[in-house]
């Protein structure tokens, strides 16, 4: 159990190498992960669905556990990849040179890529920030794919991106600030690089295993002894939405509509264009015979503006299914899981996503379900966060 008061969120991993690389708003401490796991044997394999900036398998992999994980934001996917990365000292200071040499080269660049066509670019970042960044960009683009340079410089450039962006940094969804930024983009990069090229000489036992895969679909070769994770919570938050000038600058999307069509892919998405799709969308063949959900559903004020949040709240129910229900197909008998999930509150009325979780888990064949109560999160007073945890019968 963690410590009375110790802090659970994305914030106490500021400072801590890997871990600080991108500050995921929805991420976990790592030392949650080390508390859960605390008395594991160390053969264990540990697994992660929904890995967002990988807290659980980077710091399952630094106490020398195999781990493994999924996810299906293609941004977050290379994210953990580099940060999985290991390697020497001379290979590293291979990379800098590199990455000054670029950074001298690039300033001097007359002719670069077009900025990405990105709503309200020119609030995001200054026209001399948007210069900077197009130079290096252009550079970048042209190292070896999927090589360590090109990986570290990449996470470095995403670095650069939102440290010369005109937003509250400390805000959590990214508001547009009236201050000017006078960051400079090449030394943001450099000292982002310098910092993850020093991260990544500390090694670890074994190296995780990362693979795009939706976690709703099961797998047969999964091989995994303990799964611990956050999935989204019922909160409406899109990763897509707060991931957006990555996925634009690195050259993911081109168009709105595409940010929209991964963030339906993701369970609990519905950012833009996915809302419309949730209007009109019908659920298939799920029983969403569940009393947390049928619970809050009767409570929802009867008006035409909770329809949406009504659908919104059967299709987080009918994927949380397929996934428990692929979970149990996939995972071996006795394997423990553990799932750190957030309440969330509409119109006044609670969805208990911990007791969701509960029920849930129980139709899919699982047992020994309990859960307990982590925090309360210092946004609304009737919000906490579980640990939801079960075992594969
Ligand atoms: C709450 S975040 C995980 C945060 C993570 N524990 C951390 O510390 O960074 C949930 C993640 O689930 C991913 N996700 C959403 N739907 C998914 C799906 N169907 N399959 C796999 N991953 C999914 C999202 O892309 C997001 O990265």
């Amino acid at each position: 159990m963690p410590a009375p008061g110790a802090c659970l969120t994305f914030q106490a991993n500021k400072q801590l190498a890997r871990h600080d690389w991108l500050h995921l708003t929805p991420a976990y401490a790592a030392d949650l992960v080390s508390d859960i796991l605390s008395e594991t044997d160390r053969s264990a394999v540990i697994f992660d669905p929904f890995l967002g900036s990988g807290t659980t398998i980077i710091r399952a992999a630094e106490m020398g556990f195999r781990s493994t994980g999924w996810d299906i934001n293609p941004f977050l996917l290379e994210v953990v990849r580099s940060k999985s990365l290991q390697l020497d000292a001379e290979t590293c200071s291979e990379i800098y040179e590199q990455g000054l040499a670029l950074v001298d080269s690039a300033t001097l660049l007359t002719e670069y890529c077009a900025e990405p066509d990105m709503h309200n670019i020119d609030r995001w970042w200054s026209t001399e920030h948007r210069r900077q960044l197009c130079q290096l960009k252009s550079l970048i683009l042209k190292l070896p794919h999927s090589q360590p340079a090109s990986q570290l410089m990449r996470m470095a450039f995403a670095h650069a991106l939102k440290t010369s962006a005109q937003v509250h940094h400390r805000h959590h969804s990214l508001s547009f600030s009236d201050e000017k930024n006078t960051s400079q983009v090449s030394s943001e990069f450099l000292q982002a690089l310098h910092s993850y090229l020093q991260d990544t000489l500390h090694t670890f036992t074994h190296a995780p295993l990362i693979e795009r895969h939706d976690a709703r679909l099961p797998d047969n070769n999964l091989d995994a002894d303990i799964l611990l994770c956050s999935p989204p919570y019922p909160n409406r938050m899109s990763y897509m939405r707060e991931m957006r000038p990555y996925l634009y600058w690195l050259d993911y999307v081109d168009a709105a509509h595409q940010v929209a069509d991964l963030d339906w892919l993701a369970i609990g998405g519905s950012w833009g264009t996915a809302t419309n799709r949730l209007k009109t969308w019908r659920p298939d063949q799920f029983d969403h015979a569940v009393p947390a959900l049928i619970k809050c559903l009767a409570q929802l004020p009867k008006r035409s503006s909770t329809a949406l949040i009504q659908q919104y709240l059967i299709r987080y129910a009918q994927d949380m299914h397929a996934h428990f229900s692929a979970m149990h197909h996939s995972l071996r008998s006795g394997t423990e899981v553990h799932y750190i999930i957030g309440n969330a509150r509409y119109y006044n009325v609670n969805f208990d996503s911990d007791a969701l979780f509960r029920e849930l888990l129980q139709q899919c064949g699982f047992v020994d379900i309990n859960s307990r109560i982590l925090r309360r999160r210092s946004s609304h007073k009737q919000l906490f966060e579980y640990c939801v945890s079960a075992r594969v019968a």
